[in-house]
């Protein structure tokens, strides 16, 4: 996932300005995957028809909310050391309110007022429509909670206001809310049962996002592959719609077509995928289309079986090499990146070796790689000990992140000599001299600046690398009109 930020270490504060109508300001700060940083645009879409205008500065807040994340117990220690900052500002201006949003949220509900006495509002990812009625509440003095979840809710009719943006990169969510019930994931708990979002809305914000001047679009969700639409409700409900409404229904590599071809200048990334659910025309449409970029985000947890089975992964660790092997069959440039988790309950060495074979197999691009953290109400914590010691977990993690590194360093060698198609998406954080962008596969790629600006696509020659960024200079301008 490219642009997934570690929960427990990044947040970002984000600013838009709209026309107060009511002079208010509105602080927001974000945490965890990408579809929060997507949420908290929906957000501020709602609360700009509040009159709300976004600030960066926390000093000039009304409102401070903050976009929560419950998947490690470290996501949400983080949330708490924010909440004592907050505290400290309320003291200073008692009028300043204070709104936790997100799957903290939905996970503590009510509890969080008790816990944590500065919080006025608590608001699941579900009700954010709701959020007017409950600013009323709390500007009545009272505090205010929805944490309902909902069987519909895709906010496909809300237009996001685009936080924090470099104008070019932007997020699409296509679906809510997760089915699977991995037995460490907290997320089926806090965000709902899974429902996807109408095409038609979809394209709507696309052309926009094109028309705007945007140049990628990722396609978002908890699992992409999984997305089916059949005119509303629940994934699940499938089963019981009409023929009439089967025979409308677009899953993933529909969607992805429609949204290729109606623009096929924008580029197109999607995250995250599922093994499980990953079938062979989405690959195919990826074939199909030179505008969908060649990377795959597929996260496998474990080379294990027997852990794979504990985690109720739907799939073994043959079935997973067999799709990799397709997705190198179908396309050859195609990067691949991982999540993994070490020292799941029950976790043996071999276990853990087997993590290190499947990854020596695939050799991943990248990765994004966790130590187990076990999660109140999941499966896992209801029915299995945490039984692998702390530092043994941290060793085997040492041991996935070093060997990922080999192969990231692997992988961007592979890229050296070679001519690659970049977009442009601001200045290097290192110099400012050189610009930073993307290739296909999502590798970073820095070079010197020269005539080129901010959105354009460009022919880069790599020259140089590290396990993770490509060096290079450009060698030629592809209009991108
Ligand atoms: N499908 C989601 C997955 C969300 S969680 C997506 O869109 O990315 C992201 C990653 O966090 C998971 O793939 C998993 O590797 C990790 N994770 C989830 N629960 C965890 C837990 N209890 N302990 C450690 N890592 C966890
Ligand atoms: Fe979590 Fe598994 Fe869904 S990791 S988000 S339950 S696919």
């Amino acid at each position: 996932m490219e642009k997934k930020i570690d929960e427990s270490i990044q947040g970002s504060a984000l600013n838009t300005t709209n026309n107060a109508k009511n002079g208010r300001k509105l602080y927001i700060e974000s945490y965890g995957c990408q579809m929060n940083f997507s949420d908290s645009e929906i957000v501020a879409s709602i609360l700009a028809k509040e009159g709300f205008n976004t600030t960066k500065e926390l000093n000039e807040a009304d409102l401070v909310l903050v976009n929560t994340c419950s998947i490690r117990e470290k996501a949400e220690q983080t949330v708490r050391n924010r909440l004592v900052h907050f505290n400290a500002l309320k003291k200073q201006n008692p009028n300043v309110k204070v709104g936790v949003l997100g799957c903290m949220a939905e996970r503590l509900k009510s509890k969080f007022l008790e816990e944590e006495k500065i919080v006025d509002m608590v608001v699941g990812p579900d009700a954010y429509k709701d959020l007017p009625n409950l600013i009323q509440e709390i500007d009545e003095g009272r505090n205010a909670v929805n944490v309902i979840l909902s069987k519909e809710e895709t906010y496909g009719d809300v237009a996001p206001v685009r936080l924090n943006s470099n104008g070019v990169t932007a997020f699409v969510s296509i679906t809510r809310g997760c089915d699977n019930m991995c037995t460490f994931c907290v997320v089926p708990f806090t965000r709902g049962r899974e429902r996807s979002r109408d095409p038609q809305s979809i394209l709507e914000e696309v052309n926009e996002l094109w028309k705007k001047g945007f140049k990628e679009i990722t396609l978002l969700g908890q699992n992409v592959d999984s997305y089916l639409w059949y005119g509303g409700g629940l994934k699940k409900d499938f089963e019981k719609a009409t023929d009439m409404q089967k025979a409308i229904a677009v899953n993933f590599s529909g969607l992805l077509d429609m949204v290729a071809k109606a623009q096929p200048k924008l580029r197109i990334r999607f995250s995250t995928s599922n093994p499980q659910d990953m079938t062979l025309d989405v690959i195919e449409t990826m074939a199909k289309h030179k505008n969908i970029c060649n990377y795959i985000h597929l996260p496998v947890q474990s080379g294990s079986n027997r852990i794979l089975k504990a985690m109720n992964r739907l799939h073994t660790r043959e079935e997973y090499f067999e799709l990799i092997a397709n997705i190198r069959r179908i396309l050859p440039d195609c990067a691949i990146s991982q999540d993994m988790i070490a020292g799941f309950p029950t976790e043996t060495e071999e276990d853990h070796q087997d993590t290190l074979s499947l990854m020596e197999y695939v050799k991943y691009d990248f990765g994004f790689m966790f130590a187990y953290s076990e999660r109140p109400g999941t499966m896992a914590a209801r029915k299995l000990e945490d039984d692998v010691p702390k530092d043994v977990k941290k060793r085997r993690l040492q041991e996935i992140i070093a060997l990922q590194q080999e192969h990231s360093l692997l992988r961007t060698q592979q890229h050296l000599g070679k001519i690659e198609e970049v977009l442009i998406e601001g200045t290097s954080k290192k110099s400012d001299a050189h610009w930073m962008g993307r290739n296909s596969q999502n590798t970073v790629v820095v070079f010197p600046k020269a005539h080129y600006k901010v959105g354009d696509f460009v022919n880069v020659k790599i020259n140089d690398c590290t396990s993770a960024t490509l060096l290079g200079e450009a060698i030629d301008y592809s209009d991108n009109n």
